[in-house]
C-alpha cells in the first residue's frame, strides 16, 4: 500500500474496522474511504457495485459483517448466514470488478473444526465437523475464504483472508444478549460492583479455553499484512489464502473471569451456570505463519482488559441495572 492509496474500510464503526482506521492513520495512511451502514448497505448488490465503480479504492479491508455471541447465533441463524454471505459476496465481487489490488477479508477462528488438534494450523480448515452453535456464521466465513481463493485463481486477484482469535477492545459490544465472552464478563462485574452484589454468574463450566486478542493488536496485524512487500504478500496467496492472527496463548474462562474481577477490583464470588452451553472446549490458533513474517502482539491480557474497561466506563456506568 502506498501512503496516498485510497483505502476502503468496510465496517469502520465496528470493533475491528474502527481499530483498523486508527492503525492506518497512525501509520500515515490518510486517504480512507468510509461509509456507514446507513450510507451504504452492503447487502445491496447494486449500491455496492455503483460505489466501487465510482470510488475505485486501491485496497479494501472487509471488516463489515453480522457478528454476535452464542445466544445471538442461536436465535438468528438465518440472519447470520444470509447477511454474511451477501455482504462478502457483494464486496469481493465489486472489488474484483473495480480492479482493487489487495483485499483483506476478516473471518474468525470458528471456521475451524470443533475438535481439531491444538494449536490450530491454517491447514486444518475443512478437516472435521464445526461447532454447532455458530455453524451458519462459520460456513459463511468459510465461503468467503473459498471465494477469495477462487477469485485469485480465476481472475488473478490478490485477496487474503485473516482469521483472528476472539477479540476484545475499546468500542466492544456490551449488549447482554449479543456480546462475546470478555465484554459480557466486564459488564457483569461492573454491574455487580455498582449494585453491591457479592457474586457474578458466569455461563458454562468455566473450563473451556479461549485465546483473546486485543483489537488494536489485530488492527496492527491487518495493516502489517496489507503492507507486506510484493514478494512476501504473493507468497501468502500460493495456496488457500488464509492466515491466523492471535497471541499464541489461551486462558480458561474461570481464569479470564478472575482477571476481569482483579482489573475491576471486584472481590465477590464466581458462580458457574452449567446449564448454559460451553461451546468449543479449546480454541488456540497456531500463529507460526504470521510470526515467521515478523509480527507479534504487544498488549498483555491485563493491559487489554484495563483499556477496554476504561474506554467503556462512561457507557457501563450509565447502564440501567438488570
Ligand atoms: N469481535 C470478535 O471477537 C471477532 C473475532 C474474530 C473475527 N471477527 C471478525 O471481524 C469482523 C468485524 O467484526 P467486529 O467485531 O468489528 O463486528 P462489529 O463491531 O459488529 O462491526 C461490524 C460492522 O459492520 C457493519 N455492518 C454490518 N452489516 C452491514 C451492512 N449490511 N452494510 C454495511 N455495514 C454493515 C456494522 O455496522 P452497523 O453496526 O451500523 O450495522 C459494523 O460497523 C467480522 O468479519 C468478524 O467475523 C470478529
Amino acid at each position: 500500500m502506498e501512503k496516498n492509496s485510497l483505502i476502503y474500510v468496510a465496517g469502520h464503526r465496528g470493533l475491528v474496522g474502527s481499530a483498523i482506521c486508527r492503525s492506518l492513520r497512525q501509520q500515515g495512511f490518510d486517504r480512507l474511504l468510509l461509509r456507514t451502514h446507513a450510507e451504504l448497505d452492503l447487502t445491496d448488490a447494486v449500491a455496492v457495485q455503483r460505489f466501487f465503480a465510482q470510488e475505485r479504492p486501491a485496497h479494501v479491508f472487509l471488516a463489515a459483517a453480522k457478528v454476535g455471541g452464542i445466544l445471538a447465533n442461536d436465535l438468528y441463524p438465518a440472519d447470520f448466514i444470509r447477511e454474511n454471505l451477501i455482504i462478502q459476496t457483494n464486496v469481493i465481487d465489486a472489488s474484483y470488478r473495480a480492479g482493487v489490488d489487495r483485499l483483506l477479508f476478516l473471518g474468525s477462528s470458528c471456521i475451524y473444526p470443533k475438535l481439531c488438534p491444538q494449536p490450530i494450523k491454517e491447514e486444518y480448515l475443512l478437516t472435521g465437523p464445526l461447532e454447532p452453535t455458530n455453524r451458519p456464521y462459520a460456513l459463511a466465513k468459510i465461503a468467503g475464504i473459498e471465494m477469495c481463493w477462487s477469485y485469485n485463481r480465476q481472475f488473478r486477484t490478490r485477496y487474503l483472508a485473516a482469521m483472528p482469535a476472539n477479540l476484545y477492545g475499546p468500542g466492544d459490544n456490551f449488549d447482554p444478549q449479543n456480546s462475546h465472552v470478555l465484554p459480557a464478563l466486564i459488564r457483569k462485574v461492573a454491574e455487580a460492583k455498582a449494585l453491591g452484589r457479592k457474586q457474578i454468574v458466569v455461563w458454562g463450566t468455566g473450563t473451556p479455553r479461549r485465546e483473546l486478542l486485543f483489537s488494536e493488536d489485530l488492527a496492527e496485524a491487518c495493516v502489517f499484512l496489507m503492507n507486506l512487500p510484493e514478494d512476501v504478500y504473493s507468497g501468502l496467496l500460493s495456496g488457500v489464502p488464509l492466515i491466523n492472527i492471535g497471541t499464541g496463548q489461551d486462558v480458561n474462562i474461570r481464569e479470564l473471569a478472575e482477571q476481569v474481577c482483579a482489573a475491576l477490583h471486584f472481590k465477590g464470588d464466581l458462580i458457574f451456570d452449567t446449564t448454559k452451553p460451553d461451546g468449543t472446549p479449546q480454541k488456540l490458533l497456531d500463529i507460526t505463519r504470521i510470526a515467521d513474517l515478523g509480527w507479534k502482539p504487544k498488549t498483555t491480557l491485563a493491559e487489554g482488559i484495563n483499556q477496554t474497561y476504561e474506554a467503556a466506563r462512561p457507557q457501563l456506568e450509565a447502564l440501567p441495572a438488570r
